[in-house]
């Protein structure tokens, strides 16, 4: 199985950004993936402490070693992301900063919620994670009050939402499936 992780962008102690990963982990738990939860409040990487740059790939810190580790072992990756002030929150850019090859070619997805969806958000991480070379398959947002209560419950009557995150799941799957079928042939 390909293993997916999810990293939950959010770290505030009363956040709905853990109700909103159960919601995308179970469904691709149902489907063709080994989910990995990567917990930003829980890892709590210190603001970036590395004194080398990124691109050189000399990590010092064992906390470094551990988040590169981490994201180097995913076949793919979903950021779940709420919107503060118009982008996403600053623990997530914090951590793609700390590494940059982990990163390239990985295939991302990005699950964005907000008043509007998280578009501003999703655009501007969308943004950065492409100048640090990773793959941005696409994402979906969920939309207070339509598709999410304040309180963090996925609204989903029509299906429409977990339409959404299956096709994003699947695109997923297939840039993983096409970059397994690259690595066969080299
Ligand atoms: C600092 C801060 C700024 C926010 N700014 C926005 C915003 O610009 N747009 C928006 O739609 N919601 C905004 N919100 C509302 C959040 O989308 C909502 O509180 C959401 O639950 C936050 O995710 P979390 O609970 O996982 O932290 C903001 C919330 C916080 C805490």
């Amino acid at each position: 199985m390909n293993q997916l992780s999810i990293i939950v962008s959010s770290t505030r102690p009363n956040r709905i950004g853990h109700k909103v990963t159960q919601w995308v982990s179970e469904q691709a738990s149902r489907e063709q993936w080994e989910v990995r939860i990567l917990d930003l409040g829980e890892i709590n990487l210190p603001f970036f402490d590395e004194e080398d740059m990124p691109k050189n790939g000399n990590y010092a810190k064992p906390h470094t070693q551990a988040w590169a580790s981490a994201i180097f072992e995913s076949d793919a990756v979903l950021v779940v992301t709420p919107q503060y002030n118009r982008s996403y929150p600053a623990p997530i850019k914090n951590a793609i900063d700390y590494l940059f090859a982990e990163w390239d070619s990985k295939p991302i997805g990005l699950v964005g919620y907000g008043w509007s969806g998280a578009s501003d958000a999703c655009a501007d991480l969308a943004k950065v994670l492409t100048h640090v070379k990773a793959d941005v398959v696409g994402g979906l947002g969920l939309s207070f009050p339509e598709q999410l209560t304040i309180d963090g419950s996925v609204v989903d009557a029509e299906g429409a939402a977990s339409t959404e995150l299956r096709d994003l799941l699947d695109t997923l799957h297939s840039k993983v499936l096409d970059l397994d079928g690259v690595a066969a042939q080299s």
